[in-house]
């Protein structure tokens, strides 16, 4: 992508940001909304890291072991070994959304992007790839098999991954055409979408532990699922239009707090989420994965 270091920001992690707002509304909550930001960017980036390890060693691990079917632990029906193309694709919309997880919060760390400016545009260019291939095999394999949970989740999915390739086409054509505000934001709307993909399985997980599961209906088809094919990704959506928003003006003391205990918030649930995921599921999986590959 064709961003200049000294023009562009991209998350409120950003020094440049920071530095923006301190001076526009004062120190204080200027930099309580940088910190908060920057501790969401790391709970998120360790989360999402774990998430993908175990993404690549189990889906990876099982598909190079010749274990593909093993995927069905995970969902029912994942793989079928005779119906290629759907397969095909879910499982190249694995190993991408992998690399997304991975990647995204570095392209948002502003050192980064600032001292190794080369660095920033190859990674871009591999996440908005990885956007298209997670987006369009999501898409494939709907199309092609169809979700677990019917019509109401094929919907939800099939806007989520149309959504995924937007906002990745949006954020390379307007680098390319160096409208870097704009690059921005769009930026943020599909790191905003990439992490609703575990996000999900946080949401759940918490769900889990609050209610014992109610709501939750064989195959998808309860009333809180219903509500979660859409809730993974739309508030996710409607946060960093509101960080966009807030970081292009100054909207002063109140809001900058606000801002600030949203994502305090949002960095403890995350962090107490993924604790439960790794002990429950994602380690013991994580660890099959890899020993299916070796053994
Ligand atoms: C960062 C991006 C993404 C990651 C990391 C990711 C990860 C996963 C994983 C691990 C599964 C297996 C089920 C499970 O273990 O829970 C899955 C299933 C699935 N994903 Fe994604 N995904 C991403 C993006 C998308 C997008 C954009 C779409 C939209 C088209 C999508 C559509 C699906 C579908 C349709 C399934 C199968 C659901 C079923 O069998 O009913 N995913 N995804």
């Amino acid at each position: 992508m064709g961003v200049r270091s000294n023009t562009i920001t991209i998350a409120g992690s950003s020094p440049t940001i920071a530095r923006q707002l301190a001076r526009q509304s004062g120190a204080s909550h200027g930099a309580a909304l940088r910190w908060s930001a920057r501790l969401l960017v790391a709970a998120s980036w360790i989360s999402g890291a774990i998430f993908a390890t175990y993404i690549i060693a189990f889906f990876g691990g099982t598909a190079l072991s010749g274990a593909g079917e093993q995927w069905n632990e995970s969902l029912p029906d994942l793989y079928d070994g005779r119906a290629l193309l759907p397969t095909a694709a879910i499982g190249a919309h694995f190993m991408a959304g992998g690399v997304l997880l991975l990647l995204g919060p570095v392209q948002l760390i502003g050192s980064v992007r600032r001292s190794v400016p080369a660095l920033h545009r190859w990674l871009g260019r591999t996440y908005v790839f990885c956007a298209g291939v997670a987006g369009l095999g999501g898409l494939g394999f709907i199309l092609g098999r169809g979700t677990i949970g019917g019509p109401l989740m094929d919907t939800g999915f099939g806007i989520y991954g149309a959504l995924m390739v937007l906002c990745a086409a949006m954020a390379y054509a307007r680098a390319r055409a160096g409208s870097f505000d704009q690059h921005r934001a769009w930026a943020i709307r599909l790191f905003a979408l990439t992490v609703g993909s575990w996000l999900y399985r946080m949401e759940y997980g918490a769900w889990f532990l609050l209610s014992g599961g109610v709501g939750i209906g064989p195959g998808f088809t309860g009333w809180f699922d219903a509500i979660m094919i859409f809730f993974f990704y739309v508030p996710n959506l409607i946060v960093a239009e509101l960080f966009i928003r807030v970081c292009r003006q100054n909207r002063g003391r109140v809001i900058h707090f606000g801002a600030a205990t949203v994502l305090l918030a949002a960095s403890v649930f995350i962090l107490f989420a993924t604790w439960n995921f790794t002990v429950r599921s994602w380690g013991p999986r994580m660890i099959s994965g890899v020993t299916e590959a070796w053994l």
